[in-house]
């Protein structure tokens, strides 16, 4: 076991590549809590029956101080410490700036950027004492551009920055800061934004031609991806982007 009794959260992990990870860590001997917008109490459950430790669910707005600040004091409360936080709340529209609105963009930002830099406030003081380690899921469109999709590109471009600031100014204390970079990945997310397209099937299709591997990536291999970040085969990378883009910006 990678993991065995490290304390994680992982948030957004109530479905797609959060989930996924949230299992692989529970596997690997981790106490999990899933700190999540949606009601995953069933997915804390599943979680439970197949690890060595008890999985939990706290209800958490990551754009909201008050539920970021409660969710950590009651992890804090259980455990003693956090070892192991993963940013991956994240939430995503196909738009560029001219017609996105103000609310869309504030709404983007306070979940992909404000979230990140939340729960990273409130879990660093809970890792100073043993160290930790911070996994922000970031994405292949926070180091390259893409069509109408800006807002999302800038929140993701500001967690690749905010992780590399946040590695310089919390290495020193024992606390690893790294990003990874997922390029899509088959789960609602990107199904939503197929399906908000003029033709879905199309846009899919153009998704996997754009890729060296010619397929979308799977929660599992992201998970894999983190639990190399979050696990001390990655001890000496801080502050570094894990691509794992099936090659999109590899052209
Ligand atoms: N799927 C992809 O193609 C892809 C590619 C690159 C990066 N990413 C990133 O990976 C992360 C996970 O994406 P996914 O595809 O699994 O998405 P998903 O929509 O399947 O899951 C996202 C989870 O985040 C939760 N969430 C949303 N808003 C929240 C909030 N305010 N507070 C707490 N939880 C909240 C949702 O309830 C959901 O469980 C996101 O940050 C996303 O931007 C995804």
């Amino acid at each position: 076991m990678r993991l065995r009794d490290k304390v994680a959260v992982v948030t957004g992990g109530q479905r797609g590549i959060g989930f996924a990870i949230a299992r692989k860590f529970t596997r690997e001997g981790a106490h999990v809590t899933i700190a999540d917008i949606g009601n995953a109490a069933e997915e804390a459950a599943s979680l439970s029956a197949i690890g060595a430790n008890e999985a939990r669910f706290i209800k958490t707005d990551v754009g909201s101080e008050r539920d970021v600040k409660s969710m950590v004091d009651a992890v804090v409360a259980e455990h003693g410490r956090i070892d192991i936080l993963v940013n991956n709340a994240g939430i995503e529209f196909y738009k560029p700036v001219t017609t996105t609105t103000e609310d869309e963009w504030d709404r983007l930002m306070r979940v992909n950027l404000k979230g990140v830099f939340l729960c990273s406030k409130a879990a660093i003081p809970a890792m100073r004492p043993s160290g930790g380690v911070i996994v922000n899921v970031a994405s292949e469109l926070g180091l390259v551009g893409e069509a109408n999709v800006a807002a999302y590109c800038a929140s993701k471009g500001g967690v690749v920055m905010l992780s590399k600031a946040m590695a310089i100014d919390h290495g020193p204390e024992g606390i690893r800061v790294n990003c990874l970079c997922p390029g899509p990945v088959s789960t609602k997310l990107l199904e939503e934004v197929f399906l908000a397209s003029d033709d879905p099937e199309r846009m899919r299709r153009s998704f996997e031609q754009r890729m060296v591997l010619n397929r979308l990536g799977t929660p599992d291999e992201c998970a894999d991806a983190a639990l190399f970040l979050a696990s001390e085969e990655s001890s000496f990378m801080a502050g570094a982007n894990l691509v794992l883009d099936g090659g999109w910006t590899t052209r």
